[in-house]
C-alpha cells in the first residue's frame, strides 16, 4: 500500500518538526498539519520563517523546501481527516491535574477526542498512528473507539514513538538512531506497518527502522526516556558529593563515560532536568507499575524524580544560604529559562521552580532568555499559583539583554547552557553588579578561572 496523502493532529514540537521533515524527504506524500489552535497554524504559515511556532536549528530551511509544495498548515480538522489514508496523533498528553491517577498518569483526554473526530469523520479506511508519548496499552483503547464507529471502516493501528529531542529535533529526524514501528502482528497489521516503514525508508537505512508489536513500541518509549533521565539523576546524585568531597563533577563524568558500556552522553550535571518528556514518561512508568501492584519497580523509578526535584532545590538554597541567608529585596540575575539551549520550550524548566524558590524568599528576579518570549515566563510562573499574576509582574522581569538583566544584582544565576553565554563581557557585567558580586552556574559552562580573576565569587554546580 502506498500512502498518497497523511494528515497530522497536532502542530505542536512534534507534529510541526516531523511532518517537517517527512514532507521533504517525501515529495511524493502530501503532508497536512491540523490544529485546534488557529493562531499556531497562522504561525507555521507565516511567511516570515523567524515566526514559526517552534525554534528548531535547520527547521525554518526545511518548512521553506517542502511548505506549499507538499507540506501545508491548516485548520479544517475533518476535511483532511478524511482525505488522509494515514492519520499521525501528535496532540499533548500531559500529567493529569486531577482524579484518578493525579500528577502522575498521562492525561488522554486530546488522545481520545482525537480519535472519537476520526471515527465520526472517517469514511474511508485508514491507518492511525500514535505519535504522542502515551502509557502502555493505549492504542488498544484508540483501536476500541476507533472500531465502534460501525460504519464499516477499518483501522489499524500504529505506535511510532518520537525519540527527537529539542534543539536537535531535525538532525534526530535526519539521522535518526532507529525509528520504531509497533503494530498488530496480523496480516493487516503487518501491511501498515511496511506503509510507514516505506515513509522513513525515503532516507533512513532499512536496518534502522525496528518492527515491534504494539505494546513493546509503547514500552520502548518511556523506558528509553526514562535510562536517559536516570543518568541525569545518577550524575546530579554525584554533582551533589563532589561539592562536598573536593571531586570535580566533569572529570569524574569524562572518566567514567570513557568506559565503553558506560559511554560518554548524557553525564552533564545541572540544576536538574526539564522539557515535556522525562517526567511525564517517568510518573506514567510509576504510575503503571503501581497499578499492577508492582511497587518496588515504581518505587526505583521515582527515586530518579525525587533526585531531580532535590537537584532543583538545591541549587535555590544554594543561593539564598551563600548570599548570607537573605535574598530578600535582591536583584538576581536568570541567565536561561528554555529547559536546555537551542530551543523556546520552557515546560518543566528548572528555571521556573528555581525562580519560585527564589520569589518565596522575596527575591527581585531579572530574567534574560535568547528565544522564550515574556508572556511565556509569566505563564509559566502563574501556572504554579503560588503567587498571583501581579505579584509575578511586580518581582519578576523579563529583559531583552543580559547586560541589562545583570545590572545592579547581587548574583548570576545560569539556569539554560546557551552558547552565547560563554561569549559575554564578564568585566562589563562585574563593573555593573553589586558586590561581593556571584555567579551559580547551574550548567557549568563558564570558565571558572576567567570569572574569578575578574573578582566573582563563582559556583558552579558539581565543584567545591
Ligand atoms: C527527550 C529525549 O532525549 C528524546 O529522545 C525524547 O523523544 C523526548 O525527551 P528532550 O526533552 O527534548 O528530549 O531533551 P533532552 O536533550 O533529552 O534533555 C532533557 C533535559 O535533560 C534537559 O533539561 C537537559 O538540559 C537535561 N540534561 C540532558 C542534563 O541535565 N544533562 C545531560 O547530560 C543531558
Ligand atoms: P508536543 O510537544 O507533544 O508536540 P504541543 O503541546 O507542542 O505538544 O502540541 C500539541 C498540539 O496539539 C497543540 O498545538 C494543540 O493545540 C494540538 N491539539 C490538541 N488536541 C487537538 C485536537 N483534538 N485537534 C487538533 N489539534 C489538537
Amino acid at each position: 500500500m502506498k500512502i498518497k496523502k497523511i494528515c497530522c493532529i497536532g502542530a505542536g514540537y512534534v507534529g510541526g518538526p516531523t511532518m517537517s521533515v517527512i514532507a521533504d524527504k517525501n515529495p511524493g506524500i502530501q503532508v497536512t498539519v491540523v490544529d485546534i489552535n488557529e493562531a499556531r497554524i497562522k504561525a507555521w504559515n507565516s511567511e516570515n520563517l523567524d515566526e514559526l511556532p517552534v525554534y528548531e536549528p535547520g527547521l525554518s530551511e526545511v518548512v521553506a523546501r517542502a511548505r506549499g509544495r507538499n507540506l501545508f498548515f491548516s485548520t479544517e480538522i475533518e476535511k483532511n481527516i478524511d482525505e488522509a489514508e494515514m492519520i499521525f496523533i501528535s496532540v499533548n498528553t500531559p500529567t493529569k491535574t486531577y482524579g484518578k491517577g493525579k500528577n502522575m498518569a498521562a492525561d488522554l483526554k486530546y488522545v481520545e477526542l482525537c480519535a472519537r473526530q476520526i471515527a465520526n469523520v472517517a469514511t474511508s479506511d485508514k491507518i492511525v498512528v500514535e505519535k504522542s508519548t502515551l502509557p502502555v496499552r493505549t492504542a488498544q483503547a484508540i483501536k476500541t473507539i476507533l472500531d465502534q464507529t460501525g460504519n464499516g471502516v477499518k483501522f489499524q493501528i500504529l505506535s511510532n514513538p518520537e525519540f527527537l529531542a529539542e534543539g536537535t529535533a531535525i538532525q534526530d529526524l535526519e539521522q535518526a538512531d532507529r525509528v520504531l514501528i509497533g503494530g498488530e502482528q496480523s496480516a493487516e497489521g503487518k501491511q501498515a506497518i511496511q506503509a510507514l516503514v516505506d515513509i522513513y525508508a525515503a532516507w533512513l537505512p532499512q536496518e534502522n527502522i525496528l518492527t515491534t508489536n504494539v505494546w513493546s513500541s509503547e514500552l520502548s518509549k518511556l523506558t528509553a526516556n526514562a535510562f536517559l533521565a536516570q543518568r541525569v539523576s545518577s550524575i546530579n546524585a554525584i554533582s551533589e558529593l563532589c561539592e562536598a568531597t573536593g571531586a570535580d563533577v566533569s572529570e569524574v563524568a569524562k572518566a567514567i563515560g570513557m568506559d565503553s558500556r558506560i559511554g560518554p552522553k548524557f553525564l552533564k550535571a545541572s540544576v536538574g532536568f526539564g522539557g515535556s518528556c522525562f517526567q511525564k514518561d517517568i510518573l506514567n512508568l510509576v504510575y503503571i507499575a503501581k497499578s499492577l501492584g508492582l511497587d518496588n519497580v515504581a518505587d526505583y523509578w521515582e527515586q530518579v524524580i525525587i533526585m531531580n526535584d532535590h537537584q532543583k532545590r538545591r541549587f535555590a538554597e544554594n543561593i539564598v544560604s551563600t548570599l548570607f541567608n537573605t535574598v530578600s529585596g535582591k536583584k538576581i540575575a536568570f541567565l536561561g529559562w528554555a529547559f536546555k539551549k537551542d530551543t523556546n520550550d520552557t515546560r518543566e524548566s528548572a528555571a521556573i521552580y528555581v525562580a519560585d524558590l527564589l520569589l518565596e524568599e522575596q527575591a527581585e528576579i531579572q530574567v534574560y532568555d535568547p528565544k522564550v518570549k515574556p508572556h511565556q515566563i509569566y505563564t509559566d510562573l502563574n501556572a504554579l499559583n503560588t503567587r498571583t499574576e501581579e505579584e509575578n509582574k511586580a518581582q519578576l522581569q523579563v529583559v531583552n539583554n543580559p547586560y541589562e538583566a545583570c545590572k545592579d544584582a547581587h548574583a548570576i544565576a545560569v539556569l539554560t547552557e546557551w552558547d552565547e553565554f560563554t561569549t559575554y563581557d564578564w568585566k562589563r557585567i562585574y563593573d555593573t553588579m553589586k558586590k561581593p558580586a556571584f555567579v551559580f552556574d547551574g550548567r557549568k559552562i563558564l570558565k571558572e578561572e576567567e570569572l574569578k580573576a575578574i573578582g566573582f565569587e563563582y559556583y558552579a554546580i558539581g565543584k567545591a
